[in-house]
């Protein structure tokens, strides 16, 4: 009866018995793909973006300034030929076992994902519900607290610190039901790091049962130390990670989770292993060949601190108060004047910046990318401010 909803009958069965009523159900079934009979019931607001315009500089997604690594390319393209077979070696395993070495963890550790926005979204279905809600800080990556609110899971939003790092005391106290705490480090958008010893403190002091999951999309940015050396020491801590932002592969979708076996099977049950099982090669093997060029994400990593400096600098120099960020992506303050507009008259442009969030209606994110790009970006900014 339930498999009607759009899911297998233990994965619908476990969601029911968790709070979430069948309405519910079937909109988790259209997140993971799964469900025809229910897709067209509608699409949750993030799943409608309008398309982007063509000929712009495009400063609004936190993409790389330059496309994937040229070892990940040569791999890639010289497994297209043989992409009539679904694994025509162990490309599967070959990347679970790069990554094992990278972060250090056990094989049954890692899962693979098509990018990190299915894992996230599949985490708070995982783990929280009606009755268990999620916790993140605010302004941050919406994706989790989005789809919690489209599935009718209490979302309590807790303002950073006043050096932007997330308040794992106020979130802890935020919701003693919790079922997931986001932490996003660094955070999107302000590109600011919750240090180490604060994700350790919430990870001791949150709910029992609950889980931490650690968002490190822009780690390679920042170089700093990565959660993963937490999941020795609890079963509650999730890391996501991504090939869309330093790895220059956001269209080839790869990322991976990192967390206890118990935790993987627990996010795999909707689809089986079905999405984790059967990535696109060429990304398996890009993937897999980037991620052993330790000198070339230095080198990316310092390219970007060269031109996240240099634009912040200047942005300053024009007046404009910018927060301290260490990924690719900065909040500008743009004094008083609406951040809607402000990306309006940069559209004017032929410049896409970056969204702005509630809480702080006057600040705007832009994505930190090439030198030429963003003298093209300071150049525009002239132009917007003498208009
Ligand atoms: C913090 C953060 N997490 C996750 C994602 C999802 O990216 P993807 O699905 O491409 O890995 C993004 C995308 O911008 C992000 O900024």
């Amino acid at each position: 009866m339930t498999e009607q909803l759009g899911l297998n009958s233990s994965a619908s069965e476990d969601l029911l018995q968790r709070g979430y009523n069948r309405r519910d159900v079937g909109r988790i079934a259209a997140i993971f793909g799964t469900g025809a009979l229910v897709a067209s019931a509608g699409q949750p607001a993030w799943a409608a973006a309008p398309a982007k315009p063509a000929n712009k500089l495009l400063l609004d997604s936190n993409e790389c300034w330059i496309g994937p690594m040229p070892a990940g390319i040569a791999a890639a393209s010289a497994i297209l030929a043989r992409c009539n077979r679904y694994e025509p070696g162990n490309e599967r395993d070959d990347f679970i076992r790069a990554v094992m070495k990278a972060d250090e963890v056990g094989h049954d550790w890692v899962s693979p994902w098509p990018g990190s926005s299915d894992p996230l979204s599949r985490s708070v279905v995982s783990f929280a519900s009606p009755t268990r809600g999620i916790v993140t800080a605010d302004p941050t990556f919406e994706l989790a607290w989005d789809t919690a609110e489209w599935l009718g899971v209490p979302v309590r939003k807790v303002p950073l610190t006043a050096d932007y790092r997330h308040d794992v005391k106020a979130m802890v106290a935020a919701d003693p039901a919790a079922g997931l705490f986001y932490v996003c480090s660094p955070n999107n958008p302000t590109g600011t790091l919750t240090p180490l010893e604060d994700i350790a403190w919430l990870v001791k002091n949150k709910p029992a049962g609950a889980k931490v999951l650690v968002d490190e999309a822009y780690i390679h940015f920042s170089g700093t130390p990565s959660a993963a050396t937490l999941l020795a020491q609890s079963e509650d801590v999730i890391v996501l990670r991504t090939f869309s932002k330093l790895f220059g592969m956001a269209g080839m979708r790869m990322g991976y989770a990192l967390t206890h076996p118990a935790n993987i099977a627990k996010m795999q049950r909707y689809d089986g292993d079905v999405l984790s099982g059967s990535l696109p090669l060429p990304s398996l093997v890009c993937a897999t060949a980037s991620l052993k060029q330790a000198a070339l994400i230095a080198q990316r990593r310092r390219e970007m601190q060269l031109n996240l400096a240099f634009v912040t600098a200047e942005v300053r120099r024009r007046g404009f108060q910018v927060l301290p960020s260490t990924a690719n992506m900065f909040m500008v303050d743009w004094g008083g004047k609406p951040a809607k507009a402000m990306r309006e008259a940069f559209r004017k442009q032929g410049v896409e910046i970056g969204r702005s969030w509630a809480i702080w209606p006057d600040r705007s994110r832009i994505t930190v990318s090439s030198r030429a790009e963003m003298l093209a970006f300071l150049r525009a900014l002239d132009r917007v401010r003498a208009g």
